[in-house]
């Protein structure tokens, strides 16, 4: 009892000696008020902040009763993620700040990645389009919503660049270029965070997956990564870079390993890059069990990876529970350091104080406010504009596009009649079945005007063992049964009755996103089979393509007059597409990542060096050159490409001087006319070219784009400025560098088809 009443009057001592010194809402603030916590906690509380469980399944009402509530009432829980609803948020903050010694609030993270409830297109659907007020938009309502359900902080955005399309996770991230991947996470983490994280409706990022996720070998998922500096900094950590610099509040380690370390022990990475290059100043959380999986990389004991990572810079263990299992033993051993544990504290109870979950712990689980934003009518609207804006015209032979709303439509094909793929992978919050698929919005887009006759023709695969890998987290195929030629006959009725055939195919929702590789990117050879079929009954088909990755469509692109890629659009799916199927909506989507002819091609990218042996452009094959024998080096759609119901030509490049000295800038301006019928928007983008340099430089980098509205017939006029910064990039030691003389300037509405000049820059 006396123990107790000495304690309490200790506690209150220090908190009123506790005031901070700093100015309100600068870092040292936070700090400060950190400091000031962190001096009454036990070494068990302090460990206890650095431990992140998922939630499992926690059930309103019974929070109280799991065995995650006897954790949090020891003070050895900092965070919980992935649990749903503010009612549930708030049954178990309580426990935290009514059940624990020191009451400190937890802070609740989810992988709120491409919308909460309201679900907008896959992060590489996003990407293309190219519009960083519409991403931020996304981000911006993805925090609304998710912060009315009780969510504080998101492990968005994944800026992982990857040029391997056999990976799964490529539809979570931005594609394969650096810098447009740069530009959508500033987008991204400005649209959660906004500039005052206390705020009820902002949310706190996580920048991931530090470093180079993106970049298994063979494109398998987790696999090794190795790779040269001069690349990583060049190439792959821009994006990351961008992200710290927009001021991202947490970074995520990767699986993999670089230089033979893996993300979560490398303190190169993890101090040295990110803190001490980059001034990172919040948090690092581990991707999920990634301390664990040290063991299996070949590191140690769980004692010892976990001391690993404590040391490298890692501030808080996602799952494994590595920190609060062997922390302090590895403390009294001397393998690590007090100062170690109290720096990774501090920093999640900075985190705490910017999100205002010292001052309100509920601050982010309003029940009444979630019944009206989330999945509101209001999002749902945005959230089908943007979808709109994510699909890419691959082809458009004939102008079978844009459709009109009269006589009868076949609509065949697996992803047809399907709402819970629309969401695509990583959509944890949604409600699958509230999404509108394609028959969905056909219907309610022609009303009485046409008839829609639908015939399914095929399944996702024609392998059951295979399907059943990808009809997982509650988005199922709906296998059929019958024989393969029978659906086929149906579907080819279908089309011998109607005017034109729209073909839902591709892959579902699970065939990308995590542990979901593929070495196989061709159309499934049964809806490939379909579409021959189909092809002979001699009607117009337009191939609506559903992907989470550039798939090899060589074949179709060759003999289906129409391309419409769609990527996973979101819970407004069928709605986008047939706005943009109808021409209600002119698509002017372009590819954030190169699709390939054959997988063999794979990596394929456009921003690819010279090497010592180019191919002279427009040639097929030279022996002794960089080539294949049986493939030519083009892609099948190049990177930045996508087409338009109308026409766009550019002209008159013009550049303010073809001799720069020092620190002037460049501006650069071109002329484009929409020559077409119809009104469209379209992305002008600038690529330059380094001639001559003591490293390596790629033979295009892009670094600069706008997206612009022109009516039909009219004409307007862009203007880019390059600066000296812009054309600096890192040589051998890693250090960023100036190196003067002669660059290509190149403009155009896709990477391959430019107008160039050239300039020197002494
Ligand atoms: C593993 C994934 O790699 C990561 O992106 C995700 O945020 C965590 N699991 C948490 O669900």
């Amino acid at each position: 009892m006396r123990n107790s009443i000495l304690f309490v009057l200790l506690l209150m001592v220090m908190l009123a000696c506790s005031k901070p010194t700093a100015e309100k809402g600068t870092n040292a603030y936070y700090i400060q008020k950190a400091d000031s916590v962190l001096a009454l906690m036990t070494l068990e509380e302090k460990i206890g902040q650095l431990n992140l469980p998922a939630a499992g399944d926690i059930t309103t009402g019974q929070a109280s009763n799991s065995n995650i509530a006897e954790k949090i009432r020891e003070g050895k829980v900092g965070g919980l993620f992935n649990l749903k609803s503010a009612e549930k948020i708030r049954d178990v903050q309580r426990i935290a700040v009514e059940e624990s010694r020191l009451k400190i609030p937890l802070i609740f993270g989810m992988d709120v990645i491409h919308g909460y409830e309201t679900i907008f297109p896959i992060p590489l659907g996003i990407a293309s389009s190219w519009d960083m007020e519409l991403i931020q938009k996304s981000a911006r309502i993805a925090a609304i919503e998710a912060s009315a359900d009780g969510i504080s902080w998101t492990f968005s955005p994944m800026t992982d660049v990857s040029r391997d399309p056999r990976w799964g996770r490529v539809s979570e991230g931005n594609g394969e270029d650096p810098f447009l991947g740069a530009a959508i996470a500033k987008a991204m983490i400005t649209g959660y965070q906004g500039d005052d994280l206390s705020l009820d409706n902002t949310i706190m990022a996580c920048v991931k997956h530090f470093a180079l996720y993106g970049a298994p070998e063979a494109g398998r998922d987790y696999h090794t990564v190795d790779m040269s500096r001069q690349r990583m900094f060049n190439e792959y950590f821009l994006p990351y870079k961008a992200a710290v610099e927009a001021g991202v509040g947490t970074v995520m380690t990767s699986f993999n390993d670089i230089d033979g370390i893996p993300a979560s022990a490398n303190q190169w990475l993890m101090t040295e890059v990110l803190r001490n290059q980059w001034g990172f100043d919040g948090f690092v959380v581990t991707d999920y069990t990634a301390i664990n999986e040290m063991i299996d990389h070949g590191l140690g004991d769980l004692q010892q990876v976990s001391a690993l990572a404590l040391k490298a810079g890692v501030d808080m263990d996602m799952v494994g529970e590595g920190f609060l299992t062997t922390l302090e033993k590895s403390l009294e051993e001397g393998k690590i350091t007090q100062k170690q544990i109290d720096d990774a504290a501090r920093r999640i109870l900075v985190a705490k104080f910017k999100l205002g979950l010292f001052e309100d712990p509920y601050r982010y689980a309003n029940v009444e406010k979630s019944k009206q934003v989330v999945f509101s009518q209001e999002h749902r609207n945005i959230a089908r504009e943007i979808a709109a804006q994510s699909f890419v015209l691959l082809k458009n032979d004939g102008n079978v596009l844009p459709l009109q709303k009269k006589g009868t439509i076949a609509l065949v094909g697996p992803m047809a009649d399907n709402r819970e793929n629309m969401t695509g992978t990583w959509s944890v919050a949604a409600n699958f079945e509230k999404s509108v698929s394609l028959k969905d919005g056909l219907e309610k887009a022609l009303g009485e005007k046409a008839r829609i006759i639908h015939a399914r023709g095929a399944n996702v695969v024609e392998d059951p063992e295979l399907e059943s890998r990808v009809s997982i987290f509650g988005k199922p195929t709906y296998r059929d049964e019958r024989p393969e030629a029978v659906m086929i006959q149906e579907a080819v009725a279908a089309a011998r009755n109607a005017d034109v055939i729209i073909a839902a195919m591709g892959e579902a929702a699970e065939m990308s996103g995590e542990a979901s590789s593929r070495t196989d990117i061709e159309l499934p050879a049964n809806q490939r089979r379909l579409l021959q079929a189909l092809k002979a009954t001699g009607k117009p088909i337009v191939l609506v393509l559903f992907t989470g990755r550039p798939l090899a469509i060589k074949w179709e692109a060759e003999n289906i007059p129409s391309i419409l890629n769609v990527w996973f659009a979101g819970s407004e799916a069928g709605d986008a597409i047939s706005d943009v199927l109808f021409g209600d909506v002119n698509p002017s989507g372009k590819l954030p990542a190169t699709f390939p002819q054959n997988v063999g091609q794979v990596p394929i990218y456009y921003n690819q060096k010279n090497t010592g042996r180019p191919l002279p452009e427009g040639e097929w094959f030279q022996k002794f050159r960089s080539n294949y024998l049986d493939v030519s080096n083009d892609p099948l759609y190049p990177f930045g490409f996508g087409l338009s119901y109308t026409e766009f030509n550019y002209s008159n490049l013009q550049i303010s001087s073809n001799s720069l000295k020092g620190d002037q800038s460049l501006i650069i301006s071109i002329e484009i006319s929409n020559d077409g019928k119809y009104d469209g928007a379209e992305v002008v983008q600038l690529y330059i070219r380094d001639l001559v340099a003591s490293i390596t430089r790629p033979v295009k980098e892009l670094k600069a784009f706008e997206k612009l509205f022109l009516k039909s017939g009219e004409k307007k006029k862009v203007e880019f400025e390059l600066k000296q910064k812009d054309l600096m990039f890192y040589d051998q030691d890693a250090k960023f560098v100036w190196e003067p003389g002669e660059f290509e300037i190149m403009v155009g509405g896709n990477s391959r088809d430019l107008i160039k000049t050239k300039i020197d820059w002494n």
